[in-house]
């Protein structure tokens, strides 16, 4: 701080200055979660173009989807190995820079398999953003800000999918799949420049003994000398913990616990049943009777867009109201909504529906989609950044991260398996009750983390208070 200014010009000015650095990190955020929406996204427009070119076999175009997935739970384990050995901010110039070549690569290449090798490059990518961003971003942010900061980045996760479908739209005319999957690299050139203007991580500095900087880091973001020290005391407090990573893990049944909530709540988040709408939209639509091209895509678009602002109720919600209540409702939404979509799936089988019902069935895919924007998309990600003891973080959110990929990549193959054999109504149904038990697990287990610091979530859960009370 400059020493010639009166203290409260001092004060704001480096109250502007901190401000000036969260944007960045906000901005980079953005850009992680955009790359990772557009490459969930890109792929079911272009698909259908690249097989055709090359003649492709069911499989191959299962692999060329499936291996950005391979990639992304590859890449979740690499990650937290980087992310503890060279840092967050390297993690996500590295991430960015897969991203790059991935993403060129895919749309220069001259064969199948050389596809599948670059989707697998870009998979890594994506896992390792998903992996450093969220955990980047709590380490960085206010506690009265948390929740917002990263379920803002989940928000860019859905802005991603919409601008793929909506950029896959406008290529799709030329039947240009090569542009398609390049121009998503433009937001890892921005992610790239960015964040090697960024400072690394103040929890990660304080834990490799880079104490000073630490330090720096801490009133650069705060803007506030005071808060910065205090902070810094507790950070030291969480280091004191001998053992790190697996080692503690099999020590400290208290960071089991930790692990075991991780685990729990990304495979909520799956099980939710979310992705398979996301993933067959245009399938549901048509087992709801609407069967044109055009009527796909205007839904698809509609969902994309429900999806979006729906993030902000919870981007609205999360700090205010807290996580817990915002899960508990956007589990309950999803649960109602999608035991009608059954309902009305049971009607379209036995052909007793008339319009009515394929728009209900329509509406209500909707509806499960605002559920799971305004709770479990975002907010599963919050917590499972929030709550891991500095010593194991990294270890505890890599097996939290795999759980989303091993359980997303589990949804996607077995919903139409599921649909062959217990009908749409019944998979449905199926859905609807595991929102149903997600309701009664997050009472049992979650806790609430709002506006508590990480190292007093930390101090509550080595203390053995029991999961769902670590954040009070
Ligand atoms: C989930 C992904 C999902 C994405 C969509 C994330 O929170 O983990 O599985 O596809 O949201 O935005």
């Amino acid at each position: 701080m400059d020493a010639s200014l009166p203290k409260n010009m001092a004060d704001k000015a480096a109250e502007r200055a901190a401000a000036h650095v969260r944007m960045f990190i906000y901005f980079a955020a953005g850009m992680a979660g955009l790359l990772f929406g557009l490459d969930q996204g890109v792929i079911s427009g272009a698909l259908p173009f690249i097989s055709q070119e090359w003649n492709l076999s069911s499989a191959a175009q299962e692999w060329v989807v499936s291996s950005m997935m391979v990639g992304a739970a590859t890449g979740a384990i690499v990650a937290s190995v980087m992310a503890k050995k060279i840092g967050r901010k390297k993690s996500l110039m590295i991430g960015a820079t897969l991203f790059i070549i991935g993403s060129l690569g895919s749309g220069f290449a001259v064969s199948a398999d050389m596809l599948i090798g670059f989707r697998l490059i870009l998979g890594l990518s994506v896992g390792i953003a998903s992996y450093t961003a969220p955990l980047y971003l709590a380490e960085m942010s206010d506690k009265n800000a948390r929740g917002r900061v990263i379920s803002g980045y989940q928000l860019m996760v859905t802005v991603g999918i919409l601008a793929a479908f909506l950029s896959d739209t406008a290529f799709s005319y030329s039947g240009n799949w090569r542009m398609m999957l390049m121009v998503i690299a433009l937001p890892a050139v921005l992610l790239l420049l960015t964040v090697i203007r960024l400072p690394d991580s103040p929890r990660w500095l304080a834990a490799v003994g880079r104490i000073e900087e630490a330090s720096g880091v801490l009133e650069a973001l705060h803007g506030s000398v005071e808060i910065a020290r205090e902070e810094m005391k507790d950070i030291k407090d969480a280091l004191k913990i001998k053992q790190d990573g697996w080692g503690l893990f099999k020590a400290n049944k208290n960071v089991r616990r930790a692990v075991f909530l991780g685990v729990l709540l990304q495979a909520m988040q799956q099980f939710t049943g979310f992705n398979v709408i996301m993933y067959y939209s245009p399938k549901i639509l048509s087992l709801a009777g609407f069967s044109t091209t055009e009527d796909q895509m205007i839904g698809t678009v509609i969902n994309g867009i429900v999806f979006v602002l729906s993030t902000f109720i919870a981007i609205f919600m999360v700090d205010k109201n807290g996580r817990k209540p915002t899960l508990k409702i956007g589990f309950g939404v999803m649960a109602l909504s999608m035991a009608v979509v059954g309902v009305c799936m049971s009607m379209l089988e036995a052909g007793t529906a008339d319009i009515s019902i394929s728009y209900l069935a329509a509406i209500m895919t909707m509806v499960s989609i605002a559920g799971f924007g305004m709770s479990a998309g975002p907010i599963v990600w919050v917590l499972c950044s929030e709550i891991q003891p500095l010593k194991s973080r990294e270890f505890g959110v890599a097996c939290s991260t795999m759980t989303n990929w091993i359980t997303c990549a589990i949804v996607g193959a077995t919903f139409l398996t599921l649909v062959d054999t217990l009908g749409s109504a019944h998979t449905f149904w199926l859905y609807a009750f595991l929102n149903g038990l997600f309701i009664v697990l997050t009472l049992a287990y979650v806790p609430e983390t709002k506006n508590v610091t990480l190292e007093n979530i930390e101090k509550n859960l080595m203390e053995g208070k029991k999961l769902r009370n670590i954040g009070c």
